[in-house]
C-alpha cells in the first residue's frame, strides 16, 4: 500500500493498493466514527462494487449509511442530478460533521465533490475513483463541477477531498473500453512529465506496470496542484494539454463522445497543432501518434470548424478573443500558446482535412 499526501490547503492522503475496497470501512474509520455517511454511485458501479461496500459499512458502523445512485455517463454531470444530491442530503438531515462517498469514475466524483463543496458551504467527502481515469486524474486536486448546455464544467468549485482510496484490482477489471479512456490522461501525464510511461506502451505491458503508472500520474499531479492549487500562477494550466480541443469535442457531440475519448483525440489534434507551428518536431509528433493509436484512442472525427471554435471561446480558461493551448515541444516540455480565430480556422482546415 502506497500513501501519498496531497499537501495542499487542507491536506488528505491518497491511499493506493490492490483489494482495498474491502478495507474502506477500517480505512475512513478515524474519520467518519462520529459522521453519518451518504454513499453516492452510478448505476453501472452500484451493481459491481458498491452493494457489498454499503453492506460493509453497514455492519461496520453505529450511525446512520445511506446509499443514492444516479445514472451513469456525463449526460448526469447537470444541475438536476446535483439538486437530487442536495435534497437527498437535506431529506435525510444532514449536517456538516457528516461524510458524503463517492464510488464510480470522474463524473461521479465531480458531482459528488460539487455537492460536498455546496450542501450547507461545505460538507466532507471522500473519493473512491473506480475508472483508471478518475484515479490518475480526477480524483485529486479538488477541482469539482458540473456541465451546461454551452459548455463542460462551467459550474464547479474547488473542495479537497478527505481522503482518496485507489484500489489497484478494479482497474485490473476494468472493460476495455473504459480502461483505454484513462490511457489518455496517462498519455497526457507522460508527455507533461516525461514519466517513461510511453515505453511500456511500446512494449505492451501496460497492464503488469498499471500500480507503479497509476503512482507516477498521481505523484505528477501532486506535485502541480501543490504549486498552483486554485490555477492562479499558470502551473495547473499545463494539465489541460489537449483538453481545449477535448472539451470543445464533448460538447460539440452533445457528450455522446466520452471525456477520455475526447481527450485523445485533443492530444492528436493539439500534437498536430504544435507541428503545424514548428514547435514539436516531426519525429516526436509520430512517437505521440503511434502511442495513441496502440492505445486505440484515434478513430474518425468529422466536426464542423467553425462550431468546434465556437465552443472553444466559451471554454472558461479563455479569457480573452485569443484561445489558449497548452502546446507540446518535447516528452517534459510544454508551454502555453494563445491564437486567434483566424490563425487557429487556418490550422485545423489543414489538420482536419
Ligand atoms: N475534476 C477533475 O480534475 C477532472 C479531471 C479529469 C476528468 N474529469 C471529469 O471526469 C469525467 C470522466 O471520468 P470517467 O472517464 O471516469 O467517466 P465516468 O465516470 O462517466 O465513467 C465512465 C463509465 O465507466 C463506468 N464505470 C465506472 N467504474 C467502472 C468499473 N470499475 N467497471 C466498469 N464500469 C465502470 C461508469 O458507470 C461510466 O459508464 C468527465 O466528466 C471529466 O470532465 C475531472
Amino acid at each position: 500500500m502506497n500513501i501519498i499526501n496531497i499537501n495542499t490547503r487542507e491536506s488528505y492522503d491518497c491511499i493506493v493498493g490492490e483489494g482495498l475496497i474491502s478495507l474502506v470501512p477500517s480505512l475512513i474509520n478515524d474519520l467518519t466514527i462520529n459522521s453519518n455517511i451518504a454513499l453516492i454511485t452510478d448505476d453501472i458501479v452500484d451493481k459491481l462494487y458498491a452493494d457489498s461496500l454499503f453492506n460493509d459499512l453497514k455492519k461496520n458502523r453505529k450511525l446512520k449509511t445511506i446509499k443514492l445512485v444516479i445514472k451513469s455517463g456525463e449526460k448526469s454531470k447537470n444541475k438536476e442530478t446535483l439538486f437530487n444530491i442536495l435534497e437527498f442530503l437535506g431529506d435525510n438531515n444532514f449536517n456538516r460533521s457528516d461524510y458524503l462517498i463517492s464510488l464510480g469514475g470522474g463524473v461521479v466524483g465531480d458531482i459528488v465533490g460539487l455537492s460536498s463543496a455546496l450542501y450547507m458551504r461545505g460538507i466532507n467527502y471522500i473519493q473512491i475513483p473506480t475508472t483508471l481515469l478518475s484515479m490518475v486524474d480526477s480524483a485529486i486536486g479538488g477541482k469539482t463541477g458540473i456541465d451546461l448546455k454551452s459548455g463542460k464544467n462551467l459550474v464547479g468549485a474547488f473542495k479537497e477531498p478527505k481522503m482518496v482510496i485507489c484500489d489497484i484490482n478494479i482497474i485490473k477489471d476494468l472493460p476495455s473500453s473504459i480502461f483505454k479512456e484513462g490511457m489518455a490522461e496517462v498519455i497526457k501525464c507522460d508527455i507533461i512529465g516525461n514519466l517513461g510511461i510511453k515505453n511500456n506502451i511500446l512494449n505492451n505491458e501496460i497492464k503488469d506496470n498499471i500500480e507503479s503508472i497509476i503512482n507516477k500520474c498521481l505523484y505528477l499531479k501532486k506535485d502541480i496542484v501543490e504549486k498552483d492549487e486554485f490555477e492562479t500562477n499558470g502551473l495547473r494550466k499545463v494539465l489541460n494539454l489537449g483538453h481545449t480541443i477535448a472539451h470543445s469535442i464533448e460538447a460539440i457531440s452533445n457528450y455522446s463522445i466520452s471525456h477520455g475519448n475526447a481527450v485523445g483525440m485533443g492530444l492528436l489534434i493539439e500534437s498536430k497543432i504544435s507541428y503545424e507551428l514548428g514547435i514539436i518536431n516531426k519525429e516526436t509528433l509520430d512517437e505521440i501518434i503511434n502511442i495513441l493509436k496502440i492505445s486505440n484512442l484515434i478513430f474518425d472525427l468529422k466536426y464542423d470548424i467553425d462550431e468546434l471554435i465556437s465552443f472553444m471561446k466559451n471554454d472558461k480558461k479563455n479569457n480573452d478573443e485569443l484561445i489558449s493551448f497548452i502546446l507540446i515541444e518535447s516528452f517534459g516540455n510544454i508551454k502555453e500558446i494563445k491564437l486567434n480565430e483566424k490563425e487557429l480556422k487556418n490550422i485545423l482546415n489543414k489538420i482536419m482535412k
